[in-house]
């Protein structure tokens, strides 16, 4: 995605949230859905895809590795894979946006194939580290090179007789896991990924799902995932569920904002997404959960959320991974209750589309907010209310910043600006008419 000019963005205090938020498709499981249909035989029919620019970015890609990718409408696209082993060698150069999710799995989906491909990225993903995959996809047999630091532009030379890998991730990573995962692929025999912590199994859910043979189970070692390589995986039928670190901007605004009650339907119930949700019903939110079942081979119900009077938790570091892009808005959410909240094991939030920690203590600071910070922890002082007021908040091509931001105007003294908001359109183009149809002030 080439970055256009800055677009500054506002948001007032609102009256009451009422209605139905009808919340996109996952990111996620997006990215995925696309790049399995391309290592498929056959058509893949995805419905739901969000259509974000980081996924559009993922399609793209996919079309310069030889999948055919279609649109047929909103959300609804087919893919028309090359199967396992079967990308091309791409003509020009593969640009993910700002995509981490995009691009972390397409080098670990093309590694062990031998072509050569070339990988870019706007400027917040040109400061984020890549050596956490590259070093796994070397072991693989693939030849890598990368700027200073491992950074982005990155060249790999896919594997020509790749060999399978046992790798156990250094941080709770599911990029790092699917990266490993996806180029185990193409390589014969097993390869295992061990983590200290379960993260979000999308990956695993779906490589199953098109005929992968793949176990997962919890060692003293870890949580060990073991894949058999060179499947045929065979197209499938996608219905992407919807996008719970989305939907945790309207929650955050009607937890917030006095005599709010919205409903949002088909929040994902994944153990590996929900840690949010497990730590806003420990702050005291009223979260109503309706119509448990299954969408898109995930666990969903219904959400009606209403305005709370919350309290400050500490948030355990072994939660962190089920919540890790949603800390910016629950520290948010944390400034408008009382007491403390500590973010424990939250290092890896330095290493997002921003240095999410500092970004978010910086702009809470400049609207009155006390936070506290360390390298792998942050806490925010909620005292019920955000003074507001301040200096344009600096988002730093970060989606999660501006939208966090926003959400905290609603309930703000006086009006929050962000100095850009075009990156929202990243994970969620929808964001202004989906909250200003709730009656949010904000745009
Ligand atoms: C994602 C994994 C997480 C998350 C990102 C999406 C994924 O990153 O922050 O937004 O789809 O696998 P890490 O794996 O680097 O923690």
């Amino acid at each position: 995605m080439s970055h256009g000019p800055a677009s500054p963005m506002s948001s007032r205090r609102s009256a009451a949230l009422k209605g139905e938020a009808a919340i996109p498709g996952d990111k996620s499981i997006s990215h995925r859905a696309l790049i399995l249909g391309a290592l498929a035989i056959g058509r893949t029919h995805i419905t739901g895809l969000l259509e974000g620019q980081d996924v559009l970015d993922t399609a793209k890609a996919m079309q310069a590795f030889g999948a055919q990718v279609e649109r047929l409408g909103p959300g609804e696209w087919t893919v028309d894979g090359v199967g396992v082993g079967g990308f091309a060698e791409p003509e020009g150069v593969i640009d993910c946006g700002n995509s981490g999710t995009g691009v972390r799995l397409i080098m670990g989906a093309m590694a062990t194939t031998p072509i050569t491909a070339t990988f870019t990225g706007d400027a917040s993903l040109s400061r984020r580290p890549m050596r956490r995959i590259t070093d796994p996809l070397e072991q693989f047999g693939a030849q890598i090179t990368a700027r200073e630091g491992g950074l982005l532009p990155v060249t790999i030379n896919g594997a020509e007789d790749a060999i399978p890998v046992s790798y156990r991730t250094p941080v709770a990573s599911a990029q790092i896991k699917s990266a490993v995962l996806l180029a185990g692929l193409n390589a014969p025999g097993q390869t295992v990924v061990t983590e200290a912590e379960p993260t979000r199994d999308h990956t695993e859910r779906m490589l199953a799902g098109f005929g992968a043979t793949i176990a997962t189970e919890q060692t003293d070692e870890g949580h060990v995932i073991t894949l058999t390589g060179q499947p045929e995986l065979r197209g499938q039928q996608v219905a992407v569920p919807r996008d719970p670190s989305s939907a945790a901007f309207p929650v955050a605004a009607a937890l917030i904002v006095p005599g709010s009650e919205i409903r949002v339907a088909g929040i994902s119930r994944n153990p590996t997404r929900d840690g949010l949700y497990v730590t806003l019903a420990e702050m005291g939110a009223d979260l109503l959960w309706e119509n448990d079942r299954e969408e898109g081979g995930e666990p969903v119900a219904d959400l009606v959320v209403r305005h709370s009077a919350l309290r400050g938790v500490s948030v355990p570091a072994e939660r962190a991974a089920s919540m890790i892009d949603e800390f910016p808005i629950l520290s948010v959410i944390a400034a408008m209750a009382q007491g403390e909240t500590v973010m424990n094991g939250v290092a890896e939030l330095r290493v997002k589309e921003s240095d999410r920690i500092d970004a978010m203590a910086k702009g809470l600071r400049a609207n009155g907010v006390e936070v506290s910070e360390t390298r792998d922890s942050m806490t925010v002082h909620g005292k019920g209310e955000i003074p507001g007021g301040g200096a344009p908040v600096e988002t730093h091509l970060d989606h999660r910043i501006a939208m966090s931001f926003l959400v905290a105007g609603l309930a703000a003294n006086a009006e929050i600006t962000v100095d850009d908001g075009s990156a929202i359109a990243t994970s969620f183009p929808d964001f202004v008419p989906l909250m200003t149809g709730l009656g949010a002030d904000l745009g």
